[in-house]
């Protein structure tokens, strides 16, 4: 059976799937659910020095597995949040990581009122609604690490623009990286009410779930690529093969937060399950065998880039069902089906591999060259 364990900055974790900051960690019973479902870690709602005032309704679902939010951070005053909830939390003998956040002023608090109630112990810092900017990240950065002494992890938004400047500017002080946090602003509405989704001031909130996924695995890949510290991936998941991909694009660990909110607490251990089965099915024993494998064996597709245009889907009939999604997405009318025939218009395909990409039983391969 494939072996679970990690460690990341010297803390032991059971499995590498966590909660993330967000409703399922907003307090000691919450995080105590995450765990009875399986969680490998236990990380907290984001405290901030004021509590949040949350406009409502604050989360809305505008396609299946996607959510969009406008929830802030938390509305619990962050002494109690620290010395109950947190302490509460530590019942379940899991790692317990607490989320801060934002100004540098904000971050000595919280950070100084953690180090004394040690009741985490780790802690990330968001930085989703500061300035971007390397210089002012660096500075916040650094207010938390004077204060606690543990490790400390940055948590990057999706809208940073220019990461390898974050990165130079976070890398000597950060313990690691958490990547991303939801994408946005983001606008959904009734079309005959025309009340908006949520309830923030102009009504725009913030986009997570299947949507994000490829954003995320985007920026831990490349995060990965830039520093040797760990990265803690998060956004999008929903199946067990998204946890294997952030795991392969450089991930130590993985974070989830809207598969949770929609489909209960128990998620976690269903998916550790899951990637324990695949693992052992594709002959990785630890998590640090399968960590990376995407860097270290794709970086340059030599291949696909030289022979571009010279690939062309062929198919596979004992595969193919028929469904017909691969003529349906094919922009470019270069497939049809005749007599169950497989007809590929070779003047027409420009090898984009989208019907390899739609094909829910794999039966292309873009690999090879075909004659029709
Ligand atoms: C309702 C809701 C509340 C969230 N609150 C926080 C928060 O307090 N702090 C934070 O850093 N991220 C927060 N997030 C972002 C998540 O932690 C996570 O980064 C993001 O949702 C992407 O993961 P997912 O696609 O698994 O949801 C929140 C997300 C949602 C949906």
């Amino acid at each position: 059976m494939a072996d679970l364990r990690i460690t990341i900055c010297g803390i032991e974790f059971p499995n590498p799937i966590w909660t993330a900051a967000g409703p399922t960690g907003k307090d000691a019973a919450m995080l105590l659910r995450a765990a009875a479902g399986g969680a490998g870690g236990l990380v907290a709602k984001t405290i901030s020095v004021t509590p949040a005032r949350v406009p409502i309704p604050n989360i809305a679902s505008p396609f299946a597995g996607s959510l969009l939010n406008a929830e802030l951070w938390s509305e619990m005053d962050y002494r109690p949040f620290i010395e109950k909830e947190l302490a509460m939390a530590r019942t379940a003998h899991l790692p317990v990581i607490a989320s801060v956040g934002y100004s540098p002023e904000d971050l000595a608090v919280l950070g100084k009122a953690l180090e004394d109630a040690g009741t985490a112990d780790a802690v990330e810092f968001s930085i989703h609604y500061v300035e971007k900017d390397a210089a002012h990240l660096r500075q916040t950065a650094l207010s938390l690490k004077q204060n606690f002494n543990k490790p400390v992890f940055a948590k990057l938004s999706p809208a940073i623009q220019d990461l390898s400047s974050v990165l130079q500017a976070l890398d000597d002080i950060v313990d690691g990286y958490v990547a991303i946090n939801s994408l946005g602003p983001a606008l959904d509405f009734d079309i005959v009410t025309l009340r908006p989704s949520m309830g923030s001031q102009d009504g725009r909130g913030w986009l997570s779930g299947r949507a994000i996924l490829p954003i995320g695995l985007h920026f831990v890949e490349a995060i990965s690529s830039l520093s040797k510290k760990p990265v803690i991936g998060v956004g999008g998941i929903r199946r067990v093969e998204d946890v294997v991909k952030y795991i392969m694009a450089g991930a130590s660990a993985v974070q989830i937060c809207s598969l949770a909110i929609l489909k209960g607490q128990n998620v976690y251990g269903k998916l550790a399950r899951q990637l324990a089965d695949w693992m052992d099915k594709h002959g990785y024993a630890t998590i640090e065998d399968l960590r990376g494998v995407y860097q270290r064996r794709t970086h340059r597709p030599q291949h696909v880039l030289e022979q571009g245009p010279q690939l062309y889907p062929a198919i596979s009939y004992d595969l193919c069902t028929y469904c017909d999604l691969c003529t349906k997405s094919c922009v470019h009318f270069a497939i049809r089906f005749q007599d169950k025939l497989f007809l590929l218009d070779r003047s027409k395909c420009v090898s984009c591999g989208l019907c390899a990409s739609v094909c829910p039983t794999a039966a292309f391969d873009m690999t090879v060259q075909v004659e029709v």
